[in-house]
């Protein structure tokens, strides 16, 4: 009997996305699938390109044609992505630069010092790496530390359309205030100019398309930061702590602000999680206290997406420019962090399918 497409769709409709709960050809995940006697291939697009499932559907779709098909097919998935894009910025009208944005995230803290910037920006370059579309903005005017953390002295230029041009680096589109003032002119702006001007300055960016803009907001919890969640159309929002108790309890108070005005808080991330000296590879000191950001999340029923490690490398990277996820691929915060980039990826997949995610599912073909 010969392989026909509709046989091959017909097996492809039994492998479930576990993270949407519904087949991949319910999804509209398959196309392009060429038959060439035992030789199968198609294109699986998957919401974001980094799934964290990915190897899992791939596996499931080889299996799926081989049992119900052809045991002796020769399948070949070919595992793209194409992003799915929040209701927020669907809503923006067709002339704002953020209309091709597809997701938003903001990264945000209780307390300045956490490691908010650092968690940012690998998240950014993380995503990046994994084939996404990314733009990182810097909207803590009282510290902005991507011109350090990118090495950037040089300032963005206007567009013939009046608009900002980005300046790019390590594949990421990038705006800071940083750009716009002196390292050591300090910035005295009032809250209400604060948030005025951060709307300005992601408006009057020409970000063209991207996949996710991640925001670093300014660290707290008071009127700033909630006047700039807001105004821009958050997709999500991501809370960073550190293990103390005086940081989790102002995580608990960044994780109700987004409550409070309905941004969906995709997750907790823990940084400075734990210490392992480099003589001892196989000890994780806990110096901070252990598993208080995963209990907070728990209790908060909110995400936890993951632990990073303290590591020299990861400030080191900082001051000079490289981010620990290029800097050092292998480092046990570089792996924390790509991890942590597929999980918010994955959640951010699920909001936009309309899911809540307490209601995700594990369904794959055996
Ligand atoms: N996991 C980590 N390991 C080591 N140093 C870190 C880690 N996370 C952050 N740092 C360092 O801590 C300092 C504060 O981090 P930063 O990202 O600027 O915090 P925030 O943006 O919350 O104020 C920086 O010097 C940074 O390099
Ligand atoms: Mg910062």
């Amino acid at each position: 009997m010969a392989i026909t497409e509709d046989k091959i769709l017909d097996a492809l409709s039994n492998v479930i996305d576990p993270d949407l709960g519904k087949d991949l050809v319910t999804l509209n995940m398959i196309e392009d699938i060429s038959i060439d006697g035992k030789n199968v291939s198609f294109t699986v697009n998957l919401t974001t390109p980094a799934c964290p499932m990915k190897a899992e559907i791939e596996r499931a779709c080889i299996n799926a044609v081989k049992h119900m098909v052809d045991p002796e097919a020769e399948v070949t998935p070919n595992m793209s992505s194409k992003v799915t894009q929040s209701q927020a910025t669907k809503q923006e009208d067709a002339t704002s630069v953020l209309r091709n944005v597809k997701n938003i995230i903001a990264v945000a803290s209780g307390k300045g010092g956490v490691g908010k910037s650092t968690v940012a920006v690998n998240l950014a370059v993380a995503l990046h790496k994994a084939g996404a579309k990314v733009g990182l903005v810097d909207t803590d005017i009282y510290g902005p530390s991507i011109p350090t953390m990118f090495d950037i002295k040089e300032r963005p230029n206007i567009s013939t359309q009046r608009k900002v041009i980005p300046l790019e680096k390590h594949g990421i589109k990038l705006m800071s205030m940083g750009f716009m003032v002196e390292a050591d002119q300090a910035v005295v702006w009032r809250g209400p100019m604060v948030s005025s001007a951060v709307k300005q300055f992601l408006g009057e960016t020409d970000w063209g398309e991207l996949d996710y803009l991640i925001m670093d907001l300014p660290p707290g919890t008071g009127d700033i930061q909630l006047t700039i969640v807001q105004t821009v159309p958050l997709t999500g929002a991501i809370v960073v702590s550190t293990p103390q108790t005086v940081a989790l309890d102002d995580a608990r108070k960044g994780v109700a602000m987004f409550e409070k005005v309905k941004v969906p808080v995709l997750g907790i991330i823990e940084n400075m999680a734990y210490f392992t000296p480099p003589e001892l590879p196989d000890n994780k000191y806990y110096i901070f206290g252990q598993g208080g950001a995963r209990n907070l999340a728990e209790k908060l029923q909110v995400p936890f997406l993951g632990e990073v490690p303290i590591e020299q490398s990861v400030r080191e990277g900082g001051d000079e420019g490289l981010p620990i996820v290029l800097k050092d691929e292998q480092s046990a915060s570089a792996v924390a962090f790509r991890d942590i980039a597929e999980k918010s990826a994955q959640q951010i997949s699920i909001r936009n399918a309309g899911m809540d995610p307490t209601e995700k599912i594990e369904i794959l073909i055996k």
